[in-house]
């Protein structure tokens, strides 16, 4: 089946079973190994990505879900202001370690700043709830986005 949607700006149409997880759609198809198969359950936020402006885990996501649909995936964010901004921040405080989990943080991240904002680091924590880091105490990649939230106030 032929599927059409708008991936990072781009308009891309793929011919695949429509059943066939997005994760594997973004990583084989399009390339865009950003996007992290952790648990592959839904619960890790590895493979976040935004489907129509919402965090998704694409892990338990097919492509059926992304017909007529926008993609933001890690990569795309990373070429935005915020997610430059973002990705500023996290260098800063020296927020990432293995970074395997991080393109999951970028997309959860830029999600709040473009959906709330708030320097409130209660908000921030409830925001990024769905992404496990096993290596950071969290507090760094708090700090980050606490940040980030502030420059952004202020620019
Ligand atoms: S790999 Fe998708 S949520 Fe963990
Ligand atoms: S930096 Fe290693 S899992 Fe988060």
């Amino acid at each position: 089946m032929k599927i059409k949607f708008i991936l990072n700006k781009n308009e891309v149409e793929i011919d695949a079973n429509p059943m066939t997880r997005l994760i594997d759609v973004l990583r084989e198809h399009f390339q865009l190994l950003g996007t992290k198969e952790g648990c592959g359950e839904g619960e890790c936020g590895a493979c976040t990505i935004l489907l129509n402006d919402k965090p998704v885990a694409s892990c338990i996501a097919n492509l059926i879900h992304a017909e007529n649909g926008v993609i933001l995936t890690a990569e795309g964010i990373a070429k935005t202001k915020i997610g430059t901004l973002l990705i500023d921040c996290f260098d800063e405080t020296n927020a990432v370690q293995c970074g395997f989990c991080f393109p999951g943080f970028l997309v959860s991240s830029y999600h709040y700043l473009k959906t709330d904002g708030e320097p409130n680091l209660e908000k921030i924590k409830i925001a990024l709830s769905g992404n496990i880091c096993r290596c950071t105490g969290y507090q760094k990649i708090f700090d980050s986005v606490l940040m980030a939230c502030e420059k952004l106030d202020l620019s």
